[in-house]
């Protein structure tokens, strides 16, 4: 029904707006009595592995991939698709409007996006509250929250550390961990943060300000499935040094190969991070290099390009131990989270 129905009629809006309507309009349904009650029952996974990685108890192993719920405004509605975790963010101490309309775009050819949003968030402070809430109401719930964190576009590089422990600091009593963001292509120079140097310096800093904590909290680190070898290798040096729990790969390429879509189309699209099919293979080696290298001891998310239990499958055998999904969500509906979590 999503696909034949629901998707045609979304499609005809704008991605952003079709975006946040759709998700408005579950969060308004969810209102009407027994609704929930409904929903939950189509959605929910039959018989999920739960599975215990960092100290955490996932219900399953399929996670809402960061960007999708940036201010947590839709936990609720994404524990009723039947994650078992959510990933809320970007996040950046101070909101941020991102960057102008029209910043997000549809490849129905290649069952992609391209985004170039921006890290356009209310900021960490209501995201606390939001988290907060939702735990407060739902004490029994296992669903797990992780935060994933960003620097505002207006701090340097230099600076960006402090707001990296800003947000960490602030969401510490709330998040069950943490997603060290040096990856999204579309915040100008943040990119740079993933060269050695740099992500020593920011990981060292965070870990510290962890182990400071009485119960220190899971820290990974997002990468780009863009990275060489060299870089790859240095990574892996200091996720190794830091000991941070492990990695979530990938975000967006800012690749354009082997696409379907037309020359002319990408270009006047332009700049930003594509993400879906395209992705998947791309994601999937990172997946296995780092699998590799780190061994058994270290926590790997697998993102980028999931629209099927076979696709997720094929991440988990890569080495992943959790997956997440972001685009194929907009373009399976919302029946694929309970769809993969009852598979792998
Ligand atoms: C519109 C959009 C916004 C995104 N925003 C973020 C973000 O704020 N932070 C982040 O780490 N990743 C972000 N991502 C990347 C996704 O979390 C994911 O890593 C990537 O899209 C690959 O997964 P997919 O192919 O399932 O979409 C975003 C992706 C999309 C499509």
């Amino acid at each position: 029904m999503y696909k034949f129905i629901v998707r045609p009629f979304f499609f005809l809006y704008s991605p952003e707006k079709a975006h946040y309507t759709t998700m408005d309009l579950l969060h308004t349904i969810c209102y009407i009595p027994g609704v929930k009650w409904l929903l939950k029952k189509i959605w929910a996974p039959k018989n999920p592995k739960s599975i215990s990685l960092m100290g955490l108890n996932f219900p399953n192993k399929v996670g809402l991939a960061a960007g999708f719920d940036k201010d947590g405004r839709y936990l609720e509605l994404m524990d009723l698709m039947g994650f078992g975790f959510i990933e809320v963010g970007t996040v950046t101490p101070l909101p941020q409007l991102g960057n102008p309309l029209p910043r997000l775009f549809r490849l129905p050819k290649d069952q992609a996006l391209i985004n170039r949003m921006g890290f356009n968030n209310r900021g960490v402070d209501p995201l606390v509250k939001r988290i907060d809430l939702f735990k407060k109401k739902y004490p029994e719930n296992p669903l797990i929250i992780g935060a994933n964190i960003g620097k505002n576009k207006n701090t340097t590089n230099e600076k960006a550390t402090q707001d990296y422990r800003i947000s960490f600091e602030k969401l510490f009593p709330v998040a069950d961990y943490f997603v060290v963001n040096v990856s999204s292509p579309n915040t100008p120079g943040l990119r740079t943060l993933q060269e050695k140097e740099p992500l020593n310096d920011l990981l060292s800093n965070l870990q510290y300000l962890n182990d400071q904590k009485v119960n220190p909290k899971p820290i990974l680190l997002k990468i780009a499935p863009d990275l060489t070898v060299e870089q790859c290798d240095d990574i892996i040096e200091i996720v190794l040094n830091t000991k941070i729990s492990g990695i979530v790969a990938t975000n967006t390429t800012i690749t354009r190969d082997n696409l379907l879509t037309d020359t002319k189309d990408l270009e006047s699209i332009g700049l930003g991070g594509l993400s879906g099919k395209p992705v998947k293979d791309a994601s999937t080696k990172i997946i296995q290099y780092f699998r590799q290298k780190l061994g058994k001891d270290f926590v790997i998310i697998g993102v980028g390009g999931i629209s099927s239990s076979e696709d997720a499958q094929e991440k988990i055998n890569a080495g992943a131990d959790l997956v997440q999904i972001y685009t194929g969500l907009i373009y399976e509906g919302p029946a694929l989270p309970g769809i993969l979590a009852s598979k792998i």
